[in-house]
């Protein structure tokens, strides 16, 4: 289908031209014609590397990081910032590199698709992000060699083939120690390795590492009844990065990434409150098209479990089941399915 709209968008310019066909120059041009309208179509169809599928929309990140993500207001900052930053240095002297921290169902993996959507035409689907997860990819300590030089081979192999291509490390407090050190080199200040520049990729790295000591940071605002949006970005930061380089459980224990600042902002995902959980069941009611319904997201978010104990602050499981809750709930009330 996608080749015989080819051939019939092409022949005309084809035998147009042909009759006209009186120098050589006038035939390259019409050759050169020819190869640009091919060129257009298939990437118009086929997925390339280039502005038409690699676009970064910052006015839709910012709107939907409004709209769609709670309770984040650091993160929503950095992230706006450092990626609008990014995307509109045109020589940019090293690859960005993202890492975020923060509980269970805070929203880092929901906040990477969002990214993905506002830059690759695909999002996630894309074939330029790419997505490795430590259980899934390298579940075995003891292979840590082997695995380094598949991911130092993955990365390069990906960049080669587009230098805007995005990488998304999911659960780094679960990857072998030493193993994200592997990719050092990509992260760092080079022209380029061995002919490759990296400088136009984006990292991002996301972890439940540090996620206790920014949950205990935001309980002594909220103990001293200070509002959540005071919290800022210097209050969570070092200590993030302290307890991450520290932690034998955070994929980062004493990596040279982070004592060699390569990585550009460490960002910190705040847990997150009982009425940001019911924006998560509001917002999952209008994603499955039903009715939106304020007592049922009410009682799915009181169905979560909120800790510290005798406060019940925040959500131990962030959003992260909330779509379950919803559906216990409201077989219980109009027998309505989610
Ligand atoms: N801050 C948020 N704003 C809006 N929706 C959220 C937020 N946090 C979580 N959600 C919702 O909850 C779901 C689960 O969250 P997500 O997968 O992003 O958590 P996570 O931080 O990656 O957790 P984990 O560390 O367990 O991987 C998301 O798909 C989204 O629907
Ligand atoms: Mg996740």
């Amino acid at each position: 289908m996608q080749k015989t709209f080819i051939a019939l968008y092409l022949l005309p310019a084809v035998f147009v031209k042909v009759n006209a066909f009186e120098s050589f120059t006038e035939a390259r041009k019409v050759l050169e014609e020819i190869a640009k309208l091919g060129k257009t179509t298939y990437s118009f169809f086929q997925e390339t590397c280039g502005d038409s599928w690699i676009d970064f929309n910052s006015t839709g990140l910012q709107v939907d990081l409004e709209q769609k993500f709670f309770g984040q207001h650091i993160a929503s900052k950095v992230l706006l910032k450092a990626i609008t930053d990014f995307a509109n240095n045109k020589t940019p002297k090293k690859p960005l590199v993202l890492s975020l921290h923060g509980g269970t169902g805070t929203g880092k993996s929901f906040v990477s698709q969002l990214i993905a959507s506002n830059i690759y035409k695909k999002g996630m689907s894309s074939s330029f992000v790419h997505q490795f997860v430590a259980t899934v990819h390298f579940p075995h300590k003891s292979k840590i060699d082997i695995y380094k030089t598949q991911l130092q081979q993955w990365v390069k192999g990906n960049v080669s083939s587009c230098d805007r291509s995005m990488f998304i490390f999911d659960e780094m407090n679960k990857m072998p120690p030493g193993l994200i050190d592997g990719i050092k080199p990509f992260l760092d200040y080079y022209d380029n390795l061995d002919g490759v520049s990296y400088r136009r990729a984006i990292f991002i790295f996301l972890s439940e590492a540090g996620g206790e000591r920014i949950k205990q940071v935001a309980f002594e605002f909220w103990k001293n009844g200070k509002d959540r949006e005071e919290i800022q970005l210097s209050d969570l930061e070092e200590n993030v990065s302290l307890e991450v380089f520290n932690n034998q459980y955070s994929g980062f224990l004493h990596s040279s990434l982070i004592d060699e600042y390569l990585i550009d902002f460490y960002i910190p995902f705040l847990p997150l409150e009982y009425r940001h959980v019911r924006m998560c069941a509001l917002a999952e009611m209008a994603n499955q098209n039903v009715e939106l319904d304020e007592d049922i997201a009410d009682e799915a978010a009181k169905a979560m479990i909120y800790s510290p104990q005798d406060e019940r602050v925040f959500s131990s499981m962030g959003c992260k089941t909330i779509r379950s809750k919803l559906v216990q709930v409201d077989k219980k009330t109009s027998g309505r399915t989610f």
